[in-house]
């Protein structure tokens, strides 16, 4: 047994290993036969950790279900950011508890970064003793053993670290798509926003070696991969824990020579984007100039509070030198509201930037208070409504600017992702341009992953319609 403990995890000592991984020969087909359902909550992160996890429980023997209802074992791949993300996790267990009240021998699993708190772990100490067994984000590697004692033995087993975890090299992945792959570059965060959670449940930055990321890229090129998304909370801090003079700039450069026709990153933090690297991304055409560049607030006052380093002018004199030095770049952004002491002059001055930037695409979330984080002593005077408000109001504008910039793509011709056919009509298919705007687009015998060009003929705010162009 191992509990979270959030002042390990406010620790960054930096002393991981870099490990190769292996499977012990036992575990092998131990559980063929046996189903398991997944369901993977959060980002982009742990959507790539839930590809591991599928080939590792695969790897046992477990073949994959989509009715949870029918599985011998259930894992919740969980999310921590906001108040909401809770409440799905729990409401499933609440389900899942009446499931195994009629089905003694199911096997309920919890993992990703609910695990890592301590709060959580409690509670499911007290009110969810059915729940078999819980692992974190920094030891998904031991899942076999976890999962194999969990199913031997008749109690629940919590094996949580709050240490950063090791570096683990070649776990087996088993990818969602054939066309488009995540890989991870940098994981945990250092920033330590004072609303986010993230650096508790993700630990310290650290950096994979250049050489072990360009290897993957080139198996993924011989495989017939048409995109990768680099990932990372924040990617532009990537190198600074291993090399002197190695960062994101010299990696997308490296990674745009493997001649991957897509290269997609996120996310970046304002405050260490480089000139190098918007000069990078400018350069090469596999380098989508798709940028997702986090605002959280327009107001420098705000900003301070939320400890993001940078200020309303500085972010704003980073967002034009990309417009300038990037041709038709994308930028897209996530806004808080609400957050402690958050005036409406406040909030003003964040639609203000939102009208100045004119985002192609932005999240927009009420302030969640996180258990643990710097914010969460902070008064919140704001009430519910007001802040309900503020979202709408800034909804509104965003969603006029995403329509305005759809528009004026009608009538032009754009490289488009192929990701799938509608299932509801006939030769209409659907993808991404190179801006991540999603278009459903009227073609014929065309596959999943197939670069296509699609003249653009109607705008939506939420996606494009269109036409392949011969
Ligand atoms: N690493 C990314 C953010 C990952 S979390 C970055 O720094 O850009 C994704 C988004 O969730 C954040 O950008 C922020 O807008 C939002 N978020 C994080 N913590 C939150 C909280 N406590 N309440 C509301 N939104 C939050
Ligand atoms: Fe959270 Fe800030 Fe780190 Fe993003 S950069 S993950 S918002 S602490
Ligand atoms: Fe959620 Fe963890 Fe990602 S808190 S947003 S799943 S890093």
């Amino acid at each position: 047994m191992n509990l979270p403990n959030y002042k390990e995890a406010r620790k960054r000592e930096k002393n991981y290993k870099r490990i190769s991984y292996i499977l012990d020969k036992k575990y092998i087909g131990k559980y063929s036969e046996k189903k398991y359902f997944l369901k993977t909550y959060g980002c982009q992160m742990n959507e790539h950790d839930s590809e591991n996890i599928k080939a590792l429980l695969e790897k046992m023997g477990f073949i994959e279900i989509e009715e949870y209802e029918h599985a011998d074992l259930i894992l919740l791949n969980t999310c921590s950011i906001r108040e909401n993300a809770h409440n799905k996790a729990f409401g499933m267990l609440g389900r899942l508890k009446h499931l195994k009240e009629k089905r003694k021998d199911l096997i309920v699993g919890l993992c990703g970064c609910m695990a890592q708190e301590e709060g959580v772990i409690d509670q499911i100490m007290k009110k969810y003793k059915f729940v078999n067994f819980v692992f974190g984000t920094h030891n998904i590697n031991h899942l076999p053993e976890i999962v194999d004692k969990a199913i031997i033995k008749n109690k629940q087993e919590i094996e949580v670290f709050s240490k950063e975890g090791d570096l683990i090299e070649n776990m087996p992945v088993r990818r969602a798509n054939s066309y488009k792959a995540y890989v991870n570059i940098i994981y945990g965060c250092d920033k330590f926003c004072t609303y986010c959670i993230v650096p508790f449940t993700r630990g310290g930055e650290r950096s994979r070696r250049k050489e072990d990321i360009l290897k993957e890229i080139d198996s993924l090129v011989k495989d017939g991969y048409q995109e990768v998304t680099l990932l990372g909370q924040n990617v532009n801090a990537y190198g600074k824990d291993l090399y002197d003079d190695y960062g994101l700039g010299d990696l997308l450069e490296d990674v745009s020579k493997t001649n991957i026709p897509r290269i997609r990153f996120t996310t970046s933090h304002p405050w260490d984007f480089t000139d190098k690297m918007i000069d990078i991304i400018a350069k090469y055409d596999n380098i989508m100039p798709s940028i997702h560049l986090p605002l959280q607030s327009g107001s420098s006052k705000i900003l301070k509070l939320m400890g993001r380093r940078y200020t309303k002018e500085s972010y704003l004199e980073l967002f034009n030198k990309m417009k300038e030095k990037i041709p038709n770049v994308a930028i897209s952004t996530d806004i808080i509201v609400g957050f402690p002491g958050e005036t409406e002059e406040d909030f003003l001055e964040t639609l203000e930037v939102v009208e100045h930037c004119k985002y192609d695409n932005a999240f927009t979330f009420i302030y969640s208070k996180r258990e643990n984080t710097a914010a969460a002593k902070l008064k919140d005077e704001i009430s519910q409504s007001e802040k309900e408000n503020r979202l709408q109001r800034l909804n509104n504008i965003v969603n006029k600017y995403f329509l305005e910039k759809n528009k004026k793509l009608v009538g032009c011709t754009v490289e488009v992702l192929t990701e799938g056919k509608s299932p509801k009509k006939e030769n209409l298919y659907y993808g991404y341009t190179k801006t991540n705007k999603l278009v459903n687009f009227d073609g014929q015998n065309i596959k999943e992953g197939e670069l296509v060009s699609v003249k653009i003929t109607d705008a939506k705010t939420w996606s494009l319609d269109g036409k392949v162009f011969k």
